[in-house]
């Protein structure tokens, strides 16, 4: 197995569990492959010029150069990132401290994407302009502050819904939410992902983060294809680390006719689909 797929959990017994060797992953990129290529022309054309702008800012994020401006939202993503990747707070206080501390309280680890996949998040929601995201897997906000910077960027009004049913993960949320200045962006649930999703109207949403508990994207993939726009934009996090634990989705994704797909390489592996 690759190096860069052990980011997580190291070569531990739970790695070998949960990922996709590179035999997979291969087997995965040339489904996706000859799905796109039967496709219709018109889809083929948009879905590749997409995932050419990716290639693109790959390279562009894995140089390093990619910035934003001194600001609010910056001042927030800093402060979340210098809580380490996988904080632990106490639910009862609501209080983030350092992993390794000894704690009263019950333990909860934020999981935010690395920062390289939050600029790739950035970078696509400032290309699609979506009216409307839902994100599913709020955590402390990480990667919702790095859409909705995105989103004031398009010049429209586009707003992100997200969704996650921890309370005290919802409370820390949106103190980061109101210290980035972003809030009139963002609306946060507590809610539980697929009765959330079930509960939305048909094409109400243009672009949806999916990043919780990877065992039931399957069932989320059959909500988001009902409530998604057409040209409408998914993008699901850790297919190299957990992705045997999502094999419902992404079998799914290789067999369908309203999706068109592609894995992105970076950090813990990425699809993103387009419904056509
Ligand atoms: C990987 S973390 C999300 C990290 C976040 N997207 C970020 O990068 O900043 C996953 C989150 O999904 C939430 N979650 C798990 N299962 C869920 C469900 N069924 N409904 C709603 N939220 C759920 C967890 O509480 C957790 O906070």
């Amino acid at each position: 197995m690759a190096k860069r797929y052990r980011k997580i959990f190291g070569d531990s017994a739970l790695y070998r569990k949960f990922a996709l060797t590179e035999d997979e992953i291969a087997e995965l990129k040339s489904s996706f492959a000859a799905r796109l290529a039967v496709a219709d022309r018109t889809d083929r054309k948009a879905f590749n010029e997409l995932v050419a702008f990716l290639d693109v800012q790959l390279a562009h994020i894995g140089g390093g150069r990619y910035t934003l401006e001194n600001s609010d939202f910056m001042r927030a993503l800093t402060k979340i990132e210098s809580l380490g990747r996988t904080l632990v707070f106490e639910p009862e206080r609501a209080e983030v401290a350092q992993h390794g501390q000894k704690f009263t309280g019950e333990r909860i680890e934020a999981w935010s994407v690395p920062r390289s996949t939050g600029m790739l998040l950035n970078l696509l929601v400032a290309r699609v302009a979506p009216g409307r995201i839902i994100e599913i897997g709020t955590s402390i906000g990480y990667s919702t502050i790095w859409m909705a910077a995105a989103l004031c960027r398009t010049g429209n009004a586009g707003i992100i819904d997200t969704i996650d049913n921890l309370p005290a993960k919802v409370d820390v949320a949106k103190s980061f939410f109101h210290a980035s200045g972003l809030d009139e962006r963002i609306v946060v649930h507590q809610a539980d992902a697929l009765t959330y999703l079930r509960s939305q109207s048909a094409g109400s949403v243009d672009f949806i983060f999916l990043d919780a508990d990877k065992e039931r994207y399957g069932e989320y993939l059959d909500e988001i294809e009902r409530i998604l726009t057409k040209n409408g934009i998914m993008v699901a996090d850790n297919v190299f680390d957990f992705g045997k634990n999502m094999v419902s989705m992404l079998d799914k994704l290789k067999r369908s006719t309203s999706f068109l797909s592609h894995l992105i390489e970076l950090d813990n592996g990425l699809v993103i689909s387009k419904k056509c």
